[in-house]
Formats: structure tokens, C-alpha cells, sequence
């Protein structure tokens, strides 16, 4: 079972603290979300799974945190400046504006129904902010609209300081921003967001099959965090919409509350972005449209050992958002149970590695200072185990307790009760099957371990 609408989970999100609205006491503003205590840790446990699938469990990748300030020349040459754009319509009627494709309606103004609207005009996405003291336009730069141009820029640093040879990944997971004309559904489609992108450079000639291995292999990623194969749809992107810089891109779709739609895009780039930031483009033989007289002072191409010469590699590209993982993974894990014929449970059923909270050690009696003393200590010492966070819960409601760390996915549940003090053992509760089983403190650690492999 997933959530049957997105109230469900904007209403589980704000309660339990997993995301609010920016600005929230100011009015807002749209398209900008907080992660709160619980949406941090979980948004972190789904990058750090990100990252370890991508770069420590691999031999062929590298890591890089560049910087989220972009030079009008980077995207310039990146074909951003150009062509990073939305056909924007105005209604004239309410003074509304609208992505010319979400007219749903036959050219009618979705607010007021209008059919004042004017012509779609091309509308950059692009944030401009100044460098330096001075704003007076001379010198700006370019919020990135997408992490992975300065993967293209670092390709030399990073072949440079490594000892890669091609075929290699260089992987990257932050912020990207986009001026969207119609921020909407909840964090699906907003204006700052997280991406976890992977370059990965191949010999032409070699990209069609590394493309499939690429699509492959994130489809069961996404299972491996807990998504239903079948909520999972491969999307041949058509031809005509295809970014300026693919030859090929396959979507992979998640059946998200509000309709299906893009979770992941799995793009050959071919050589575009190496080419467009080589200089002395003419002393290769590049297949995309380049944009010509690049002033980067860079050679961004490998040399072919066997057939001694140097080439710009290809580039297979796994992008994915972390919102909207963070929004299909919330919808999957969501579950509304009876408990019994008078009560019902709401449950997140996360896979134990991305819950916001690992355990909660919970003294029967909140002033006992025995109980809290040793809850306080078995707390410290699951912990200092380092698979994430554990919390006390000193407020003596049991029951409150069950039904907050279910909301909030927390796979155990650790009771310190009066025959702790006799038997040295916990109640251990399980989130999914509300099962109970003594487990004794000696063996904590490694029951606790074990639960989380
Ligand atoms: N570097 C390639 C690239 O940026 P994209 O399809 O534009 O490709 C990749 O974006 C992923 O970033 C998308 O699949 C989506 O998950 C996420 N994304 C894009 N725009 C977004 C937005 N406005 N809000 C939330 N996530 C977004």
C-alpha cells in the first residue's frame, strides 16, 4: 500500500517534522522547502546510500564537491544561456503566468479560464545573482541549473590528481536551482533542489551498451531503497524532446500521489559538454553540435593508447533528484493500518538504512532515575556504533512513543522496563510486525547490528 493522495504525506511531513514550507511564518514562498529534524537525516541516508553505491562499493569512479556558483561561460558553452528555457504564456485576464505545456485545458487560462492568454515566449530558468561589492551587471554569476557542469570543467583536475583511464565515473550530489514557472506537487517540482549525478566517460563506440547498463543498474538501486518494481516505468524519451546536448535519454518514472512522472534520467551526452568546453575543437572529430571558439584554455580528451591518439570521451549520465526520491520513498513506505477494531496506526515501512531514527531506547517510567540512567547508557552505546541516530524517549508515554516512531519509520522500538533491573534485558518492538522479544543488554550490539546488514 502507498499513500492515497499527497495530502497524506504534506500532512505526515509537517507533523512529524520531515519538511515544512520556506519561510513558513513570513507567508512562504513557493517552491522552496525545509527539511526538518526527521527530513535531514532521512534526506542524508538516501544520499549517503547514493553515495555508496556509486563510489565506495565501485573501482572505476571518483567523487567531487564543486561549487554551486557557475560562470556565465560555463553555461554558455554548456548551451544553457540558449537554450535552458520554458515557453512561458500570460494570462491577461488575472495576470497569472503558465508553462505553455500545462494549459491543460485548450488554451484556457487554468486560474480564471480565460482565453486572453499571449503567445509562449521563451523564459530562462536560470538564477543570476552579482559577484563582488559592485551589482552593476557587469559581473554576475549563475546558480547552477544542474550539478554536473562542473564535473565537465574538473575532467582534467580530476584525470590529473587519479590515476583513471576511461571508462570512469566522477559522481556529485547538491544543490541545483531552477526559476520554475510553476513550482508544484508538494517537493516534486520546485525551485531548489538536490541532484546525485554521475558523469561517466566512455569510448565512443561503447556508449549504447554502457547506457543500458547504467538504466539497468539505477532501476535496482531504486528497488534496493524500497521501491516497487512495478511503481518503476522505463520512458523512452522521443526524439523531439530530447535535451540539446543527448542523443538518447530513457526516463525512469515513478507512479508518484499526483500521477506518474520522471524520478530519473538516464542520458547519453555524448561528447557535447567535454567538446563545447575543449579549445582547438577542430583537432577532433566531434559528433554533436558544439558551440564553436570555446576561450577555455583546456584539452578535456584522453589518449587512445592503441591507436595513439586523443579523443573526447562520451558520457553516460545517471541523474536523479533526491526530492523526489525523498517523495516516492515516503509514498512507498507509507501504510494506514487497524491495530485493533477501535484503533488504526499510520506507519512509514522505510527500509532500515534510510530511517531518520535507527532506535529508540524508552524508559518505562520517566523520573525513575534507574531506568533513565540505563536507558541513557544502552542509548550511547547503540550510538557509538555509528549507524545512524538513536534517540531517548523520556516522556513515559509508551503508547505516544509506539505511534510517533511509526510515523516517523523507526524500525525498533527498546523498552528499559523494571525487570530490566532483574533480568539485565530490553523489550525489543518491531515497527512492521509490532512483535515483542526480550533481548538481553549483553547481546544488544550485536542484534541491533545484525538487524541493520
Ligand atoms: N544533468 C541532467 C539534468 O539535470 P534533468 O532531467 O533536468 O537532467 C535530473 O534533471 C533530475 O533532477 C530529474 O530527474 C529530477 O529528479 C530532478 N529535478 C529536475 N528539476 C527538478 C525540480 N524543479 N524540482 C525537483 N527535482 C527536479
Amino acid at each position: 500500500m502507498t499513500a492515497q493522495t499527497m495530502e497524506e504525506l504534506v500532512s505526515l511531513c509537517k507533523r512529524r517534522g520531515f519538511l515544512f514550507q520556506s519561510n513558513d511564518i513570513y507567508g512562504g514562498i513557493k517552491g522552496l522547502y525545509d527539511y526538518g529534524p526527521m527530513g535531514v537525516e532521512f534526506k542524508n541516508n538516501l544520499k549517503q546510500a547514493w553515495w555508496k553505491s556509486m563510489v565506495y562499493e565501485r573501482d572505476d569512479t571518483e567523487g567531487l564537491d564543486a561549487s554551486i556558483l557557475n560562470s556565465p561561460v560555463v553555461l554558455k558553452h554548456s548551451g544553457h544561456e540558449d537554450t535552458f528555457t520554458d515557453p512561458l504564456v500570460d494570462c491577461r485576464a488575472c495576470k497569472s503566468r503558465w508553462r505553455a505545456d500545462q494549459l491543460f485545458e485548450n488554451n484556457k487560462c487554468p486560474n480564471c479560464k480565460s482565453e486572453d492568454l499571449t503567445e509562449p515566449r521563451p523564459f530562462n530558468l536560470m538564477f543570476k545573482t552579482a559577484i563582488g561589492p559592485v551589482d552593476d551587471g557587469s559581473s554576475f554569476a549563475y546558480l547552477r541549473p544542474e550539478t554536473c557542469q562542473q564535473i565537465f570543467t574538473n575532467f582534467k583536475n580530476i584525470l590529473d590528481s587519479t590515476s583513471r583511464t576511461v571508462p570512469f565515473g566522477i559522481a556529485q550530489m547538491g544543490k541545483a536551482f531552477r526559476n520554475e514557472i510553476t513550482p508544484r506537487n508538494f517537493i516534486f517540482r520546485v525551485r531548489e533542489f538536490e541532484q546525485m549525478e554521475l558523469e561517466f566517460f566512455v569510448k565512443p563506440g561503447t556508449d549504447d551498451e554502457w547506457h543500458e547498463y547504467w538504466i539497468n543498474k539505477r532501476i535496482e538501486w531504486w528497488v534496493n531503497q524500497g521501491i516497487k518494481k512495478e511503481n518503476l516505468k522505463k520512458i523512452e524519451v522521443e526524439k523531439n524532446e530530447l535535451a540539446h546536448y543527448s542523443k538518447r535519454t530513457v526516463d525512469i518514472n515513478y507512479v508518484f500521489p499526483h500521477g506518474e512522472e520522471e524520478l530519473e534520467g538516464v542520458a547519453n551526452r555524448t561528447d557535447f559538454d567535454l567538446g563545447s568546453h575543449t579549445k582547438n575543437q577542430n583537432d577532433f572529430k566531434i559528433t554533436s553540435e558544439v558551440m564553436k571558439n570555446s576561450s577555455s584554455t583546456t584539452k578535456l580528451a584522453v589518449q587512445d593508447l592503441e591507436e595513439k591518439k586523443w579523443y573526447i570521451p562520451y558520457v553516460i549520465e545517471p541523474s536523479a533528484g533526491v526530492d523526489r526520491g525523498v517523495l516516492a520513498l515516503l509514498n512507498e513506505a507509507y501504510r494506514e493500518e487497524n491495530v485493533d477494531k477501535d484503533n488504526k496506526r499510520i506507519l512509514l515501512s522505510l527500509k532500515p538504512h534510510l530511517s531518520p531514527i535507527k532506535a529508540a531506547v524508552i524508559p518505562l517510567k520517566k523520573n525513575n532515575e534507574e531506568l533513565v540512567n540505563l536507558s541513557k547508557e544502552i542509548k550511547s552505546n547503540l550510538q557509538k556504533l555509528g549507524l545512524g541516530r538513536v534517540v531517548l524517549e523520556n516522556s513515559g508515554n509508551i503508547g505516544k512513543n509506539y505511534r510517533r516512531h511509526d510515523e516517523i519509520g523507526t524500525p525498533i522500538c527498546l523498552t528499559v522496563d523494571f525487570e530490566t533491573l532483574e533480568d539485565e534485558s530490553v523489550t525489543v518492538r518491531d515497527r512492521d510486525t509490532m512483535k515483542q522479544e526480550r533481548v538481553s543488554i549483553e547481546n544488544l550490539s550485536e542484534y541491533y547490528k545484525k538487524y541493520f546488514n
